[in-house]
């Protein structure tokens, strides 16, 4: 059973805080792509541009909570040379080839995914959609980079899909492997010491 302190309050309110912003950050861009019901761009761009203010501040938040206050977690996700011994049964394990090797709260491939994938993800998902908003200016150069704003739209759509895997993957992966998460992740429900 999951234990209260593996995902503290101020963690669960960030999670709560980045799946709603992700969920509607997801419908609105859909919408804007390919309007599938008429009348409502303009509110949903609206929405688009304040809950990416609000997913910007929010991972701003988690990562300052990474290394300040009582919760800071960081080390968590920093590498170790046991993290490299472990990729490859890592790996094997999720190939359903081996056993789950000993691993601290996060396996290799779960640092690399949440500490460097995700931020990658981020900044590429954050700069295009500033990109997209500010075309002349101080973005021009980021419109220019991607070959001007059709293709600066165009792989701003595909980075939503980049999301949408890994939200997949997260959600396969929480259920099957971290049940026991689940609740106290969402609810706050864990074993009490
Ligand atoms: C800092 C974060 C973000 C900013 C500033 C931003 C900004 C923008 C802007 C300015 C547009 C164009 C709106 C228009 O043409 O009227 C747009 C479209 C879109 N956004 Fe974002 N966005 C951000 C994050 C995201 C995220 C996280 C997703 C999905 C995971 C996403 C998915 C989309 C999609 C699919 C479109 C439509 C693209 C198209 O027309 O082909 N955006 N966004």
């Amino acid at each position: 059973m999951a234990r209260l302190e593996d995902h503290p309050l101020p963690q669960r309110v960030m999670h709560w805080i980045n799946l709603l912003c992700m969920l509607g950050l997801i419908i609105s861009g859909w919408y804007i792509h390919s309007p599938f019901a008429p009348g409502w761009m303009g509110a949903l761009r609206w929405l688009h541009f304040s809950l990416a203010y609000i997913w910007i501040l929010n991972a701003i938040f988690r990562i300052y909570f990474a290394f300040a206050g009582s919760d800071k977690d960081w080390r968590e996700f920093a590498y170790t040379g046991e993290d490299f011994k472990n990729i490859i049964p890592q790996i094997k394990y999720y190939l359903f080839l081996g056993p789950h090797p000993h691993t601290g709260k996060y396996n290799p491939l779960q640092k690399v995914a949440y500490s460097w994938l995700l931020i990658v993800l981020f900044i590429f998902q954050a700069t295009t959609g500033f990109a997209l908003l500010w075309p002349t200016g101080a973005f021009a150069g980021v419109v220019h980079f991607f070959g001007g704003l059709y293709y600066l739209r165009l792989w701003h759509y595909f980075g939503m899909f980049a999301f949408i895997i890994f939200i997949i993957g997260h959600v396969y992966l929480s259920v099957t492997e971290a049940w026991d998460q689940v609740p106290l992740m969402f609810f706050g429900i864990a074993k009490k010491d």
